[in-house]
């Protein structure tokens, strides 16, 4: 991502924090004296001036981004944001945790630690998370526990404030390119031997257990299968260059083209957690046999554009329906009609890629970080000016409702075995010591987490000990 596309740094505005500002700062508050060494700089917005908001940087309310290494702006840097319809101070500086201007503070899942969290929790500031990423990479967010924390969200999921459902996939072009090698082609590799499926996995021991499905179905049909992941075959010398072999690569996309259908499944499973792995084979003009997101038919063309290995209720009727595709291309090519934008008939799909605000690869758009960012700005600035007019007149301006996520912002399910009971698998599988822990302890670090918040501790590194008494508690039938 190139986040730093987005700025345009102007001359630094002057000093804030001089006078004061807030009255009724104490305790927990720092002293505004802790921020006044440092600099501010100002950004122009991306969505052009205009927005009203005619208040000096010492006014704006200041969005705190806690994990800095996303900090969609220069590292280090405090700046003015102007998004829509209001503006906010944003900045990476830990300084400004406990300080009343601050309105929300802004976390990136994947590095969101409940031994880590900005603690005490002032009542005044809210939690905003961003997380496109695997579910495999939190699973404390998919605990309805672990998800109320937090505000607002931008997720996968269609239900969050700010939805990036449809991140991998950057335009409508994208789906409707020619197929990288035509059927005809295709076929005459199958001739020469070349397998109908293609499999390219190098991320083994993921939560989804996709390996061991693949490997029943190898068993039933001949998959060619060239990553680390239950590999039968070398990639030719010419692709073993990592750099090349993953992107849009015109070599590559020529190699894998040759396949009828790409294996395609998600390292973790969750309602719209859909990525390259199912649009990237589209793209190339080759039939993904998918499993990922349950709810994948919702976004795709039509209803014959994908193959849903959750369709088949076994991995031997799966490799039945393939070889029957394999044999008749009248049937094959159905399932590509979707390059012709006329069978492009799912209004959902079209309306959720023209209707999102950021763009994908696309500079004449925000990317959903700074468009987020923006999101959460307008959102807070609403939100304190209702408060503020209910101070005024509380007769007539009623406090903002609170505002707060639930599962289905995030939820992802337990992680299943990719193929078969759980209880048929070896109590010494990988898999199974790693995945289905993994989710119930970050359920224990959800449950420590929330326990902290609501006792007010400001020590995150308690939450150990309020995770032992939960279990205890627990262990006593309370
Ligand atoms: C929470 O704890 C802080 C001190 O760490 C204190 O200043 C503040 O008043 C407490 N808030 C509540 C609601 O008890
Ligand atoms: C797709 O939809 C069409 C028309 O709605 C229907 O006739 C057809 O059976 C469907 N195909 C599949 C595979 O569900
Ligand atoms: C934010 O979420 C917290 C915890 O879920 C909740 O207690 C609080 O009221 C919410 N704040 C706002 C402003 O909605
Ligand atoms: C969860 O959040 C969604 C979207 O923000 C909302 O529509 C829904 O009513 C909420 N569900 C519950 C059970 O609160």
């Amino acid at each position: 991502m190139a986040l730093c596309l987005w700025l345009i740094v102007v001359a630094p505005v002057c000093c804030w924090g001089q006078g004061p500002v807030d009255t009724g700062d104490s305790g927990v508050f720092q002293p505004q004296s802790a921020l006044t060494d440092m600099e501010f700089a100002s950004v122009s917005t991306y969505r052009g001036p205009g927005n009203p908001d005619p208040r000096p940087n010492n006014k704006l309310p200041i969005l705190l981004w806690w994990s800095s290494n996303l900090f969609p702006h220069f590292p280090g840097d405090t700046e003015r944001v102007d998004c829509a319809h209001s503006s906010c101070l944003v900045t990476s500086n830990r300084k400004v945790q406990l300080y009343r201007r601050t309105a929300s503070i802004i976390f990136y899942g994947t590095d969101f630690r409940a031994y880590e969290a900005p603690l005490p929790r002032l009542a005044h500031q809210t939690w905003a998370l961003f997380h496109e990423e695997s579910p495999m990479n939190n699973y404390l967010l998919s605990h309805s526990v672990g998800i109320r924390l937090f505000n607002y969200t931008a997720t996968f999921r269609r239900e969050s404030d700010y939805p990036l459902t449809l991140q991998w996939l950057p335009s409508l072009d994208y789906l409707l390119k020619a197929p990288a090698v035509p059927l005809q082609e295709k076929n005459r590799w199958r001739r020469a031997g070349l397998a109908p499926v293609l499999y390219m996995q190098s991320h083994c021991d993921v939560p989804s257990d996709r390996d061991r499905y693949v490997q029943e179905l190898i068993t039933f049909i001949e998959i060619d299968s060239y990553g680390k992941c239950l590999n039968n075959k070398p990639l030719p010398d010419y692709l073993e260059d990592t750099s090349t072999a993953t992107g849009e690569d015109r070599r590559f996309m020529s190699f894998v083209g040759r396949y009828k259908f790409h294996l395609a499944l998600e390292n973790g499973l969750c309602p719209d957690y859909m990525t390259e792995k199912l649009w990237r084979p589209m793209h190339q003009g080759c039939v993904p046999i998918y499993r990922g997101s349950s709810s994948v038919a919702d976004w795709l063309p039509n209803n014959h554009s994908a193959i849903l290995i959750d369709d088949f209720p076994s991995p031997r009727d799966l490799a039945e329906f393939i070889k029957t595709l394999d044999q008749d291309d009248a049937e094959y090519s159905h399932y590509l009609e979707y390059k012709t934008p006329s069978k492009i008939t799912n209004l959902r799909l079209l309306e959720g890629l023209e209707s999102r605000e950021w763009g994908v690869n696309d500079m004449s758009k925000p990317n959903y970080l700074n468009g987020f960012e923006c999101f959460v700005c307008d959102r807070e600035n609403e939100r304190l000016a209702a408060v503020k007019a209910h101070r005024k007149n509380p007769q007539q301006n009623l406090l903002p409702q609170p505002k707060m996520a639930n599962s289905s912002h995030m939820g992802c399910p337990l992680p299943s075995p990719g193929y078969g009971p759980v209880e048929s698998i070896d109590p010494n599988d990988g898999w199974l010591q790693m995945w289905p822990q993994d989710y119930w302890q970050s359920l224990d670090q959800a449950e420590g987490l929330e326990s902290l918040v609501r006792h007010n501790v400001s020590d995150p590194s308690l939450l150990w000990q309020h995770i032992q008494s939960i279990a205890v508690r627990r262990a006593r039938g309370r």
